[in-house]
Order: C-alpha cells, then structure tokens, then sequence
C-alpha cells in the first residue's frame, strides 16, 4: 500500500552508545507525521534497536542481506536472522553496494526473492550515474535497474516492494537532485511499472527519493506529486536534522 515513508540510513556510522542515543532521542522527540519512520542502522545494533522502539510507530531496517538462506558465507548475514530479531525490513542495491561490493542487477533480483520468500519489506535503491544524467541515459539507466533488479517479480509481490530513486550524483555531494528533477523521475517510474504491471500496482508502490534530503529542501521535494517520502542519509544521523526532514513530509 502506498503511503509516505521517511527512513533514515545510518550507512557505518555510530558506537553502540551512540546509536542507543539517537534511538532514544529520535523516539521520544520526533514530530507527530502520517509518514512512516524507518531506521536502518548497523548490523550490530539492529535487535537493540527493535527492543527500544517496540510498541512505537518506528521500523527497523537492515541495510544488506545474503541471498543465501545460510552456510560458509563468512560475514554475511541471513535474511532469518534478521525476521529472528524482529527485522523485517532491508534496503537491497545500494549505490554503494553496487559500486564497493559489485552487486549486480542479477545479485539483486536474488536477494529481493530471498527476502519475499521471509516476507520483508524491500527497500530497493537505484539510480543513475552523473555521466548518465550528463549524457541524456538516466531514463535509461534506471528502467534497466528496475528490468532486471524487479521486472521478474508478480504484481502480488510489489506489495512488498517500496522503491527509492538516489541518482549517484546526489549522494552525500549536498547536489541534490531539484524537487522538479525528482518528479520527472519519479513519474518516469511510476508510468513504467505502470505499463508493466498495471495500475494498481502502479498507484500502490511508495518511491522514495534519497541524495542529499536536508530539512531545507525536504518539504519541497516530498511536495511533489510522485514523491512519497525520502531516504535519508547524512541528516539522519543527528536528531534535529532527522526531525527537520520528518516535519516535511
Ligand atoms: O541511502 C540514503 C543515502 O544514500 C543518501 O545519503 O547523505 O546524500 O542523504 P545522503
């Protein structure tokens, strides 16, 4: 079901005092919204976090998972062990795993089946390069993501999909896309899946835009019509700046 989502992205940041602070302050503190509050932080604290924020309106969120149900994987993680602590939603194909880790659409559209048979919510990132932007192949660009990260997916799935546009170029650059770049994507997407699942899927999914959401521009953005919350990188990881965005939406 669509609805608006602000979820915050730890990445590798915070100790575990420090991250048992923000929970802390970000659930006694955040503003009244309609949007739903996610927080994907580090492995380490996740079954922490899922205690801290029990009977809240907060979801926790993994930023990764194997596409193994288990075995010799050193260091990786399951997506049993995350539904095991209570997590039961994960972000999938990061630009950063794409970039550091090589992910490939293929890689993806494995870990997205993994976590549907678990019945997690996926949080699945894509998005163009500044080359592709500069050279007129972002449309491009992303419907391929989208074709080969989710296009094998039935119309039943998608109810667990919700996606998130983080054009590369605006990650952690403060270049964030304008909130009219963001709706020509965003409407981009949404006809695509439209003429490939109809709709209802179409008008149900929630896409997030993430690069570079500060509270200056976060109400802007979320005002546009295709724009159904963000994902949060930087600004989340102080509470004033996570609630600026969250007062946005
Ligand atoms: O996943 C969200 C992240 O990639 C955006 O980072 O720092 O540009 O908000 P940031």
């Amino acid at each position: 079901m669509r609805k608006n989502i602000v979820a915050g992205n730890w990445k590798m940041n915070k100790d575990y005092g420090q991250a048992l602070t923000l929970i802390n302050e970000i659930k006694e503190g955040k503003p009244a919204s309609n949007a739903e509050i996610v927080l994907a932080t580090p492995f380490p604290f996740l079954a922490k976090a899922v205690e801290l924020v029990e009977g809240t309106d907060i979801q926790i969120a993994a930023q990764n998972m194997h596409q193994a149900e288990g075995g010799a994987f050193t260091g990786e993680i399951s997506a049993s062990m995350l539904t095991s602590i209570g997590v039961h939603t994960v972000i999938l194909g990061h630009s950063e795993r794409r970039a550091y880790f090589h992910e490939t659409d293929a890689l993806l559209a494995n870990k997205v089946d993994t976590a549907l048979k678990h019945d997690m919510t996926v949080i699945f990132c894509f998005g163009e390069e500044l080359k592709d932007r500069q050279s007129n192949n972002h449309f491009n660009v992303v419907e391929y993501q989208l074709r080969d990260g989710l296009f094998h997916l039935k119309n039943e799935d998608w109810k667990h999909i919700v996606l998130a546009y983080e054009p590369v170029w605006a990650i952690g650059t403060d270049e964030t896309a304008s909130p009219e770049q963001a709706q020509e994507m965003h409407a981009f997407i949404r006809n695509l899946i439209q003429k490939v699942y109809g709709t209802d899927v179409a008008e149900n999914v929630s896409i997030l835009y993430g690069g570079s959401v500060k509270p200056d521009n976060a109400k802007e953005i979320f005002s546009k019509p295709d724009v159904d919350g963000g994902l949060i990188g930087g600004a989340a990881l102080n509470a004033t700046d996570f609630f600026g965005i969250i007062s946005g939406i």
